[in-house]
């Protein structure tokens, strides 16, 4: 893995208006999807991206391909700003940037074989020789484990299973070959049983095609052994970011502590002691002041209503936002 910084997020801000309150007020609010993200991926790297439902990794993912604009904060690949492209510049990014959605039932058309749907985007992006096209779209399969291509090209999506939809929708993302993947979680509405042969399936891509992977999940378990990095996402923000081990072994972060505590291990005699959180998530229209994570945090002090922590800096990969990091 290379060490260069070619996707950079700097203080990246979504915030969606979402009206008045009440037909008496008059002031609209915002909705803080995303509230000032900055972070790094490198050349094929694997950054997971957990957190609960709400906290903005959806958002996150939009903001990068360019599907929403951002209200603060800059994008920049290969050291170019993409943060506000016109639909031409969007469309060549697209190459590059490829996302992969949850839902393999929604995301093909069922009207169209796998070859159409695999071959579309080639349609799309101009690529007019048949047979170069032909042969990219039963690499992509294969790649994706639909093997031999020639078995599902005639098929249609209803007459495939959930994980081979997902190798299909995989196909149709890896065809235009581009370099970073956003996989928005793409196991979630799989099988168990299939869902670690989507994750290796993604593992290997980015050793055989150098692809980057920001593997977005909701569930820190499922990240498993193939992320290089883990980002930990509260209410729009980043709290805890780090390597693997870092994040996994050396939590500093009590958000992150939780977020362990509850994944399930194979040895009862391991057993963590679960740290259930209080409350609901924070509304992202009503932000609580200081720590945002305070009305959940189970270790808060006084300070921390008061007092937004930065990111605290606790290795050369390892960052955290928290009080009690702070000297
Ligand atoms: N277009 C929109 N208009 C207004 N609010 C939005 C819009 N899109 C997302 N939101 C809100 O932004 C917040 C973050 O949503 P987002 O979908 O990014 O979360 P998520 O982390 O992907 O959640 P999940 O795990 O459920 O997919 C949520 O409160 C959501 O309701
Ligand atoms: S700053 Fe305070 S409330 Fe926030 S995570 Fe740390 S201890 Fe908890
Ligand atoms: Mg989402």
């Amino acid at each position: 893995m290379s060490t260069d910084n070619f996707l950079e997020l700097r203080g990246l801000k979504k915030y969606f208006d979402v009206g008045r309150p009440s037909l008496f007020s008059r002031k609209s609010r915002d909705l803080h999807a995303v509230d000032g993200v900055t972070f790094t991926l490198r050349r094929s790297e694997v950054i997971a991206l957990v957190g609960e439902s709400g906290c903005g990794k959806s958002t996150l993912a939009l903001l990068l391909m360019g599907l929403e604009d951002p209200t603060e904060g800059t994008v920049t690949y290969e050291g170019r700003d993409i943060t506000h492209l016109d639909d031409r510049q969007r469309k060549d990014l697209r190459r590059k940037i490829q996302m992969v959605f949850q839902d393999p039932y929604e995301s093909l058309n069922p009207t169209q074989t796998i070859e159409e749907i695999v071959t579309e985007p080639l349609i799309v992006h101009g690529f007019a020789n048949t047979a170069d096209r032909d042969q990219r779209v039963k690499k992509a399969m294969e790649d994706s484990g639909l093997k031999p291509a020639e078995v599902y090209l005639h098929r249609y999506p209803h007459e495939l299973s959930g994980g081979q939809r997902q190798r299909v929708v995989i196909a149709a993302a890896l065809v235009l070959e581009p370099e970073i993947i956003l996989a928005d979680e793409p196991v979630s509405m799989l099988d168990v049983s299939i869902r670690a042969e989507i994750i290796n399936l993604l593992a290997e891509l980015r050793i055989t095609r150098q692809i980057a992977v920001i593997f977005i999940t909701h569930d820190l378990g499922s990240v498993g052994f193939f992320a290089d990095r883990v980002a930990v996402m509260y209410l729009g923000r980043i709290v805890e970011i780090g390597t693997m081990l870092e994040v996994l072994e050396k939590p500093q972060h009590p958000y992150t502590k939780a977020l362990i505590s509850v994944i399930p291990v194979p040895n009862p005699r391991l057993r963590r002691e679960r740290i259930i959180l209080q409350g609901e998530t924070p509304n992202p229209i009503d932000i609580p002041s200081g720590c945002r994570f305070h009305p959940r945090c189970p270790v808060a002090l006084a300070t921390c209503k008061a007092s937004d922590p930065p990111l605290v800096t606790l290795s050369k990969t390892h960052q955290a936002s928290c009080l009690l990091l702070v000297q």
